[in-house]
């Protein structure tokens, strides 16, 4: 049986060259190892490229990946075009100075004909220009008819593309590509001035000959040994095999479109304007998964960033499609169904996948509906595009540019955080170009920040300390921790910044060690401090860092100098450690407590493990209630109590699995794990240093359970003597509570609530003197009312009263008489409040605002307001008799 799936597919490559002495690899992660310089993995060959500058000894001189990948710069195309996607799988193989172009020539080409079974007479190759050694391999040796193969430069046959003239620099090589043609009756293209192959091929395989390290200078140096690194689109070659033109019609995508078009009631196929969306929603869940699942969770920066806008964009397009409900979160659960017996990783992560989506996606549609209304709005009333420029858009054509788009695109951003390549696809999908330099210009300031707050490049190949140290043939170095607070190293590297140095005297530096007691941070759990002595000098340790393997001390000099060589003395700050320790365990138990008191969808989405306290982070719905806590603290104490030994040991990561023991979800975990069994409360696969026993953690209490996000709460939690601290300092707080209430700490409650009830009937006497006052000068003022024309009038003062007393008694004069108008005055400390109400009726006769206006010019002040309300203030007290006249006279009488 030839092999037809996908999952088919991925198993016959990987065991034909298995059979071919290649050892079978996992896939690196997405976020990739140890490898600040790139956003994620891009390729197979990425966690291989110092073996291929002969750096570091591979397990194996041949190996085979299907590789997890994420190529951010398709993003746009994704969905419009039958093979772009932003995460896919690439199948590889590889040699480290073993093999070379023969056989690998041979093998791809092998496996495509023999184990795919695909017809020799519709593949053509291609290659580098000048490489006539491939020519003849693939001619003579393979017996490829000479028309089958054509010769490109740079651009398309060496990889990365360009790279002589524009770099990367690192390894890289010409290659050599071999096509599908869809159109096999045709004639087959010439040689001559052909650019690139016409869109009837499609490459399914690139095998590149990894013979040089491209320098600084640009300069290609020859690599030490010659290597094969071989790359296949598995969703493109799949599509090929079950003769589809599109990688979204194999079976890799089949479920997940069905599924989502039937949600929102449409048909695949029916309308392409709609299969965009529903290609888009399939390519860009799967990779919101893989992301997630590797640790690289929705943010506002860096790789957080990207996952975040490639989920929103997802949800856009479910809007477009009708989905106005959240659904992304049960599209992740078929991508897990499907995908998790390949990545067990997924299943591991499910929950938190689905978590962060709804919390994702219920965040974004907020900012969507008002986002897409401001658009429509605009874009509805935009004129004639004929009078616009156009602009040239890959895959698309000439699109015309609506001229302010850039300047529109900026203010959703800016007024909503619309993203703008939710705007640039909006526009696309009406055909439309967004005006990017407009965009640009506005987007200076901000473009500014966020270049600053990233410090991820792109050089896929910049080199590190750890690249460094790997050329030398520095081993990684040894953990004695477990067992050990105290250990002696040799310094191998001293690192000040980026640079090496060889002594350090003063300041902070890195210590690169041999051997060492110090636990690196991991898994949630700090890195050891403590203090590093050497013959010449001594330092002390703020933080323990590990980068493949080799463990970074970040250390402060205190005296003397330290030099590369030393042999160095590690103490670990015991008392820290053993804090720690008693917060790790106690976290592990907690986990499992959280999962009997609450149910099995609690999973851990993060955690943090301090000397000073544990902070937890789970999927779980709504807020804890006391009794919850109280439920959660007890089950932790009775395990506390029953001081069961903790025990570590090493085995399979496979063998780890299928004992039950719980995989954290964006963890990377080598081949051989630890796990750590309390009893069989708890199992975990976990590298963090514990107590020995449970007895040891002493005292747990939970400080704090709150809501982080969405289906995400945190608790923080505190252990031993802290927890004891904590206690000590309610129990202190209570007691000064009880003396200032002058009563016993038993009596607090009932001493608050007699002092609330006393405080209720305080309220209502103060409520009733005062509006029995209110009354007695209502009914003063009363007697001080005129008649003038039918309506009546009133000015007067009213010592200390303020503003509002006199709004306040002229509203209640107001509502009583249907005709009036009056002023008042109340003097109080050098200020005089002055407040006039005029009744509709009498408006045109006489206005607040003129009164009021009046009053305090002559008082020294000023004021003014509406006809029928008005407000005022004067300084000169000793005037208001004057001013009481002159109102009354302004009034009419
Ligand atoms: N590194 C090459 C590519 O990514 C082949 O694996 O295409």
């Amino acid at each position: 049986m030839r092999p037809r799936t996908g999952d088919e597919i991925r198993e016959s490559y990987l065991s034909w060259f298995e059979e071919r002495g290649h050892r079978r690899h996992d896939s690196d992660s997405l976020v990739p190892a140890n490898d600040p310089t790139l956003l994620f993995t891009g390729a197979g060959m990425n966690q291989f490229k110092d073996y291929f500058r002969g750096k570091g000894t591979p397990p194996c001189a041949r190996m085979t990946t299907a590789q997890k990948c994420l190529r951010v710069p398709d993003l746009e195309n994704v969905g419009l075009t039958a093979g772009h996607h932003t995460f896919f799988e690439m199948l590889g193989n590889f040699s480290f100075g073993d093999y070379f172009k023969k056989e690998c020539c041979e093998w791809v080409l092998g496996w495509f004909t023999e184990a795919l079974g695909l017809p020799r007479d519709r593949l053509v190759v291609t290659i580098y220009q000048d490489d006539d050694e491939a020519y003849e391999i693939w001619r003579d040796h393979l017996d490829v008819a000479a028309e089958r193969i054509y010769r490109f430069g740079d651009k398309e046959n060496f990889w990365p593309a360009e790279a002589p003239s524009k770099g990367p620099n690192g390894p890289c090589g010409p290659c050599s590509e071999i096509y599908y043609d869809y159109e096999p009756n045709e004639p087959l293209p010439s040689h001559e001035g052909l650019e690139e192959l016409p869109r009837r091929f499609i490459e399914i395989g690139n095998c590149v000959f990894t013979q040089f390290d491209r320098q600084e200078d640009g300069s290609l140096r020859p690599l030490p040994q010659k290597n094969i690194d071989v790359g296949l689109g598995l969703d493109r070659i799949t599509a090929v095999v079950q003769g589809k033109t599109s990688n979204f019609d194999t079976d890799i995508f089949a479920q997940y479109i069905e599924w989502i078009a039937k949600r929102a009631g449409k048909r695949y196929g029916d309308n392409p304007r709609i299969d965009v969306h529903l290609r888009r929603i399939a390519d860009h869940v799967r990779a919101a998964c893989h992301c997630i699942a590797d640790g690289a969770l929705p943010s506002n920066e860096g790789r957080g960033y990207v996952v975040r806008k490639i989920v929103r964009r997802a949800c856009r397009d479910g809007y477009e499609v009708g989905l106005t409900e959240p659904f992304l979160s049960e599209v992740a659960g078929l991508v897990v169904a499907r995908m998790g017996g390949q990545y067990p990783n997924l299943g591991d992560a499910q929950r938190q996948i689905e978590a962060l989506l709804m919390q994702e996606e219920q965040a974004f549609r907020q900012i969507y509906v008002h986002g897409e209304e401001r658009f429509r709005k605009w874009f509805d009333a935009l004129g004639d595009p004929s009078a616009w420029a156009s602009t040239e858009v890959e895959e698309r054509g000439t699109l015309p540019v609506p001229p302010d788009s850039g300047a529109v695109a900026f203010e959703l951003h800016d007024t909503f955080g619309f993203p703008v390549d939710i705007t640039r696809a909006m526009l696309l999908d009406e055909g439309y170009a967004l005006e990017e330099t407009g965009f640009h210009r506005a987007m200076e300031a901000q473009r500014t920040r966020a270049r600053e707050g990233s410090a991820l490049s792109g050089d896929v190949f910049a080199d590190s300390i750890v690249t460094l140290l790997k050329e030398r043939g520095v081993p990684t170095s040894s953990f004695t921790g477990h067992e050990a607070m105290v250990g002696k190293g040799a310094v191998l590297a001293i690192c000040s910044g980026d640079v090496e140095v060889e002594t350090a005297s003063e300041g902070t530096v890195e210590l690169v060690l041999s051997t060492t007691p110090a636990y690196a941070e991991s898994g949630g759990q700090v890195g050891d401090i403590g203090h590093i002595g050497a013959a010449n000098g001594r330092a002390r340790l703020v933080d323990t860092q590990d980068r493949e393997g080799y463990r970074f001390h970040r250390i402060e000099i205190v005296e003397g100098a330290l030099c590369k060589g030393d042999e160095v003395e590690v103490v670990i700050d015991a008392e820290a450690r053993r804090a720690t320790e008693r917060n790790h365990t106690a976290t592990h138990l907690l986990h499992q407590a959280l999962k009997n008191v609450l149910g099995e969808q609690v999973g851990q989405a993060g955690s943090l493990v301090a000397p000073d306290r544990l902070r937890f982070d789970f999927t779980h719905g709504e807020k804890l209630t006391a009794e919850q806590i109280a439920a959660v603290e007890d089950e932790v104490t009775r395990e506390i109590l029953a001081a069961t030994p903790v025990q570590p040991v090493d085995m399979s990561l496979d063998e780890a699995r299928a004992a039950g023991f719980v995989a954290m979800f964006g963890e990377k975990y080598g081949d051989v794990v630890r796990t750590l069994s309390v009893g069989d409360y708890s199992r975990e696969l976990c590298g963090g240093t514990h107590v020995a026993n449970t007895g040891n953690i002493g005292l747990f209490r939970i400080l704090t359970d709150a809501s982080i996000a969405a289906g995400v709460r945190r608790i923080e939690a505190a252990t031993g003597l802290n927890a004891l601290a904590l206690v000590r300092a309610e129990t202190a707080r209570l007691d000064g509570v009880a003396q200032a209430l002058r009563t016993q700490p038993a009596d607090v409650v009932q001493r608050v609530e007699a002092l609330q009830a006393d405080v209720r009937q305080l309220r209502k006497e103060a409520a009733a003197t005062r509006s029995s006052s209110v009354g007695d000068v209502l009914n003063d003022l009363e007697t001080k009312l005129e008649d003038s024309r039918g309506a009546k009038i009133l000015a007067a003062s009213i010592p200390d009263a303020n503003n509002k007393t006199l709004l306040d008694l002229l509203d209640r004069l107001r509502k009583k008489h249907e005709s009036f108008a009056g002023i008042l005055f109340g003097a109080s400390e050098g200020t005089v409040a002055i407040v006039a109400a005029v009744s509709k009726d009498l408006i045109d006769t006489v206005k607040a605002g003129d009164l009021v206006g009046e009053a305090a010019k002559a008082l020294g002040g000023g004021g003014g307001g509406r006809p029928e309300m008005a407000q005022g203030k004067g300084k000169d007290a000793s005037k208001i008799d004057e001013a009481i006249a002159a109102a009354w006279a302004q009034l009419g009488l």
